[in-house]
């Protein structure tokens, strides 16, 4: 880990080393941001050694992470996710559902994972809109680590399922994330439990950075015009920049991709932080009282809402919003076009692709990537609640045909 030089706040920009510091800047209590020296990063690492490589996961841009006890990595197949051409427009999206438990967040917890055996930490915990949760739970069953996640009761019942089925003590609060948020930072520190909360565990960012390596490897080396990214806390968002960024510094990409945040106008604080650092110069997040039906992206306080805004304009990108009935009808069209089935938060991206193609923000000769964060089968019920039921029919070949021909 000799090519990790620090880790820098992302509001007041004071740096401090690793061994100093688990969590948050003890100066302004802001979020961190590892720093790296990338010339000793470019030595171990290049474009001609990874076309040698074999290993098709996360694990084959292991020079980047902050993290060197690779005895320790899952059996689990994460990252390398398909990214699949539309073949109507110049777009692609990255079906990140693919992952061991259906979603991005696997990534993060991967690195997270392997930083928190390092510290020979006893347990994991977590608070989590259910990806997260599940996620994490998935790794620690993978690595015999034992895992706590506090998850709001409503979480659909899938991420409930998983979190159970993989062993992880599970608390449901009779509250929303932020709730659990913050009773979880108080009694992983209480209990000196690590703690992989997204948005303030500086690890989880550099994990989720593999995202854009993948996109630029899986696109020759091109780095897209513009990337659709759906939020909530900013982590993935502020994950998906460092990629592109560490790629630009190393010399793999030689331009930067725009990116856009798309949120749903029922979760929307950095959408608003944005358009507020628009028209005022000044970088400030507020609460809202989110409300959206895209679970996973329902956030009143995003956690990682300075380091998204950074991103935002250090890839002179944008943010959006969008109406629940717009990623509703996203879902299907995705699966419709593409073949994939989004929750969501998942379907999110593509729906803010769409509106600035409409506003044609976004060119037709320009290239676009929408990552798909999470898997359909997570949330079954918003899904269900734009298809039409149909009424079971009697056992008999005549009603049977009969049906089908009212259909046609
Ligand atoms: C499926 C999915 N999409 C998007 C997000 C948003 O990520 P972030 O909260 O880092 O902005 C999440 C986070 O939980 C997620 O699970
Ligand atoms: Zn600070």
């Amino acid at each position: 880990m000799d090519t990790v030089l620090g880790l820098r706040c992302v509001r007041c920009e004071k740096e401090w080393s690793v061994e100093q510091i688990q969590y948050t800047c003890p100066s302004c209590q802001n979020n961190l941001d590892v720093v790296y020296d990338y010339a000793k990063i470019a030595q171990r690492i290049s474009k001609k050694s990874l076309q040698e490589n074999r290993d098709y996961s996360i694990w084959r841009y292991r020079s980047f992470y902050p993290v060197d006890n690779f005895e320790n990595i899952p059996s689990l197949q994460i990252g390398w996710t398909p990214l699949y051409k539309s073949k109507k427009q110049n777009l692609y999206i990255k079906d990140d559902g693919r992952n061991p438990s259906a979603s991005f967040k696997d990534r993060a917890s991967a690195i997270a994972l392997l930083d928190a055996i390092s510290k020979k930490s006893p347990r994991i915990m977590g608070a989590s809109t259910g990806n997260a949760g599940s996620s994490i739970a998935c790794l620690g069953a993978s690595a015999d680590v034992p895992i706590t996640i506090l998850v709001p009761n409503s979480a659909p019942q899938a991420k409930l399922a998983q979190l159970l089925i993989f062993g992880a003590t599970v608390v449901p609060i009779d509250g929303n994330y932020d709730q659990a948020f913050d009773l979880c930072q108080e009694i992983a520190l209480h209990n000196n439990w690590y703690n992989r909360n997204t948005g303030y565990n500086p690890y989880t960012r550099e994990g989720k950075k593999s995202c854009a390596f993948e996109i630029c490897e899986q696109l020759n080396w091109q780095a897209p015009d513009w990337v659709f990214v759906s939020v909530g806390d900013g982590n993935i968002i502020s994950g998906i920049w460092k990629g592109f960024y560490d790629l630009y510094h190393c010399k793999f990409i030689d331009k930067l991709p725009r990116l856009v945040a798309v949120q749903s106008s029922k979760s929307n604080a950095i959408h608003q932080a944005f358009v507020h650092f628009n028209n005022t110069g000044e970088k400030t997040i507020k609460q809202t009282a989110a409300t959206t039906i895209a679970d996973s992206i329902s956030v009143d306080i995003p956690r990682d809402g300075l380091a998204a805004l950074n991103s935002i304009i250090a890839s002179k990108g944008l943010s959006v919003e969008v109406d629940d009935s717009e990623i509703l009808c996203e879902i299907r069209n995705i699966a419709r076009d593409f073949a994939v089935f989004a929750e969501p938060a998942g379907a999110t991206s593509v729906a803010g692709f769409n509106k600035l193609v409409a506003q044609n923000v976004v060119k037709e000769e320009e290239v676009s990537v929408c990552i798909i964060t999470g898997n359909g089968l997570k949330d079954i019920s918003s899904a269900l609640s734009i298809v039409k039921r149909p009424q079971p029919i009697a056992p008999c070949r005549s009603k049977v045909e009969e049906y089908l021909q009212r259909r046609n």
